[in-house]
């Protein structure tokens, strides 16, 4: 288990509890990759790879008048540059001589126990029973003294193997650095491989696609400066034949919030490569002598058993070691109420007070004061930068709202966008180099706001201390911290001319930093990550927040593709979820059972429900924190695609003993005199017998997962259900 090195071999095998992956220091120690898959144990899988006169594929030199080794058809764990291998690249290097080259073979390798660390980017980490094991690679190339270490830490139980690389320069003048890949995945047979990613856009993020592999590059990525709404840094290579529950499914999910690029090649041959890493868009990185350059983890899993096996094991890993936060494990969640849906910008203290007093009402515990609070924030024209209270909006001061909220027995929470400034504002006007503004050139605007230079030191200080001044200064549970546009005009005043192309890279450094420091002074603070709804939704985001905003698209039916999506890598207790006015036709019941996939919580104004919505809203609530521990740990199930035409759509947590679960599901089309509908059931014991929502009668596991659950016919349009099944504890066992 863990890592078996052989010698004679020279092979690496990383074992997690259910799979294998192998690599090894092949011909002329080229570092070939062997194998990913279920577990085959650690015998040299080398005779995979037949070697054969390819022709208009180069050899390497030093093959000699060998001509069957050609680094073209490899099957290669890092691959190099101008080496002969014309297919897509790991990495892309300019020498200090002007030369574009990088052959790097296998000169040492290394294994400890624990996990690998990134000085400069988060990573996912070890929790205290966890074995994990790592390894570390070092591929040198001779002329230019470039290093590359590749990292890899084995998760054994978890089935998680996560990579990342650093690339070291050795010689003695500066390098420059224009593509880097993080993971580079190569399968000797990918013709019957589908590639599924999860596009979007503004108010519909991560909806699915999958595509079958073609003979040429598909390529994902995001180039807005941000990981985006567009697109998101996750793919699944899988079977053609793959569905929810059967087939091969592998995984890679990118640890960063900037520009990415996930490239997929079919080659002449039918071999696959997959890389992934930062987008080499406007990406040059000038490394000087013994300087070292870290690309973000990929975290890699692979399934047989299908998307929802995939999901599993990304939920329950990105569920314990991606966050340290208190709020993932220890405190539970509260059921929060945002003031944005409710009066936008136009709200004082007296108007919050009144929101907070109906919605204790309806079982919320904390308030969340949006967008509108600071400067003199009245429309979105003006004052992101400034962070200090709006005195006419807020004229009790915010440590005396604050301290009205908390006597009503409620936490209080406030909105950032720390990353923005608008022109009309004091920071804009002290410091206008301080905004990402080509010199001679007016700025694109977006929102009508500009972007600060988020890796210029002194605009991550002063963001510190303001920040961390409000958050000091009146007792703040929770943050919301929001972004509202894409990056353009990518320039930093404080980097000389020849930096620039560091730029794109060095605000998400900093950006990181900004985040750890106001996160780590805070650590009983709840944050909640947002970028005009779900861009810029990713594990590197969750590594410092647990939960992130889904979309500003709260729409309940919409929000069924949303929850869908979303749900294929990251797990549900990290979903921001609210029942909104958005969706008139659609009942309050059904708004909030679909907000229970996810944190829950309320996007309107308390005080223009009845009486009646309110109480109807009290026992949701209620009925959230009941089954909170079953949405957040237990197993989640796709039980529907929303994607596909149906008249219902349905998904189910269970919990992991499986002794209970909680089946949910939205009629979404009625049609008239329509069939009878069932539902069935997943990862129930199927010996064991089920009782729902607290009736006498039970059905066994295997009843309710095989001929599944009759669903209640000629129902009002959007009706929802919720079927709560116990196991049976029987006397005496
Ligand atoms: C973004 C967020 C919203 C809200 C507004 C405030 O659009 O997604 O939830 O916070 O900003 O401007």
């Amino acid at each position: 288990m863990g890592i078996i090195y052989n010698e004679k071999f020279k092979t690496w095998t990383l074992q997690t509890k259910n799979t294998s992956y192998q690599m090894k220091a092949g011909n002329l120690d080229y570092l070939l990759h062997l194998y990913y898959g279920p577990s085959i144990g650690d015998a040299d899988l080398s005779y995979q790879i037949r070697q054969y006169d390819r022709g208009f594929s180069g050899n390497p030199y030093a093959s000699r008048n060998e001509r069957t080794f050609s680094l073209d058809a490899q099957p290669q764990e890092f691959s190099t540059q101008q080496q002969g291998d014309f297919r897509t690249t790991s990495i892309e290097i300019v020498n200090s001589d002007g030369s574009y080259s990088f052959n790097g073979t296998v000169t040492d390798h290394k294994t400890w126990k624990g996990k690998y660390k990134l000085d400069t980017l988060p990573t996912v980490f070890a929790r205290k029973n966890d074995t994990v094991d790592s390894l570390q690679i070092t591929l040198s190339d001779p002329i230019s003294n470039v290093q590359i270490l590749l990292l890899y830490s084995v998760f054994e139980e978890a089935d998680i193997i996560t990579r990342a690389v650093k690339v070291v320069n050795g010689g003695d003048q500066p390098i420059h650095l224009k593509k880097i890949m993080s993971v580079c995945l190569d399968f000797l047979n990918g013709a019957h491989m589908d590639l599924v990613s999860l596009p979007g856009r503004y108010g519909q993020e991560r909806q699915v696609e999958r595509q079958h592999m073609t003979h040429h590059i598909h390529t994902i990525g995001s180039v807005r400066g941000s990981s985006s709404h567009q697109q998101n840094p996750f793919v699944i290579l899988c079977d053609r034949g793959a569905t929810e529950d059967y087939g091969s499914c592998y995984g890679c999910s990118l640890m960063y919030s900037g520009n990415f690029l996930a490239e997929a090649e079919l080659d002449q041959y039918n071999q696959l490569r997959l890389v992934m890493g930062i987008h080499p868009k406007q990406f040059v990185y000038q490394l000087k002598p013994k300087e070292v350059f870290e690309g973000p983890e990929v975290v890699m899993a692979f399934s047989e058993k299908g998307f929802t096996g995939l999901s599993h094991l990304y939920h329950d890993f990105y569920r314990y070691n991606l966050c340290a936060s208190k709020y993932v494990q220890e405190v539970q969640r509260p059921v929060l109420i945002n003031s944005w849906e409710a009066a936008f910008m136009d709200f004082d203290d007296t108007k919050l007070v009144e929101i907070a007093k109906a919605a204790k009402k309806m079982g919320v515990d904390l308030l969340v004061m949006d967008d509108g609070w600071f400067g003199k924030r009245n429309d979105d024209n003006s004052s992101l930068g400034d962070w200090v209270v709006n005195q006419k909006k807020i004229q009790c001061g915010l440590d005396r709202l604050v301290e009205q909220i908390n006597e009503l027995g409620m936490k209080f929470g406030i909105w950032f966008e720390p990353e923005m400034v608008s022109e009309d504002s004091d920071l804009y006007r002290a410091h206008k180099e301080w905004a990402m503004e080509i010199p001679g050139r007016r700025g694109v605007r977006s929102r009508n706001q500009l972007a600060l230079d988020m890796s210029r030191v002194e605009v991550q200080d002063y963001l510190i201390k303001s920040i961390n001044q409000i958050l000091d200064n009146a007792n703040i549970f929770y943050v919301k911290w929001d972004i509202n546009r894409s990056l353009a005009d990518i320039w930093s005043n404080a980097l000389p001319s020849d930096k620039q192309g560091e730029v794109y890279h060095r605000y998400i450094l900093g950006l990181y930093r900004v985040m750890d420091n106001i996160i780590k002074t805070h650590p009983d603070i709840l944050f909640e990550g947002c970028s005009g709804g779900g861009g810029r939704y990713d594990p590197a985001m969750l590594h410092y927040y647990p939960q992130y905003w889904v979309s500003d698209n709260n729409h309940p039916i919409d929000r069924l593709k949303l929850h869908y999506g979303t749900s294929f890598v990251y797990p549900i207790s990290s979903m921001g979820a609210h029942i909104s006015d958005s969706g008139k036709l659609v009942p309050l019941r059904t708004k909030a059972v679909v907000a229970m996939c996810g944190t829950f919580g309320y996007e309107l104004d308390a005080t223009h429900l009845t009486e009646e919505e309110q109480q109807l809203c009290k026992e949701q609530s209620d009925l959230f924190r009941k089954y909170y521990p079953l949405i957040f740990e237990g197993d989640y199930y796709r039980l529907t695609n929303p994607f596909e035409l149906g008249n219902m759509t349905a998904w189910q947590h269970v919990a992991k003993d499986k002794s209970e679960s909680l089946l949910s599901v939205v009629v979404t089309n009625l049609t008239c005199n329509g069939p009878q509908e069932y539902i069935r059931a997943k990862g129930l014991l199927p010996d064991a017998m089920y009782t729902i929502n607290g009736n006498r009668e039970a059905y066994s596991g295997s009843a309710l997962m095989n001929a599944g659950l009759p669903i209640e016919r000629e129902v009002p349009e959007y009706t929802a259900f919720q079927f709560h099944l116990e196991k049976v504890r029987i006397e005496g066992i």
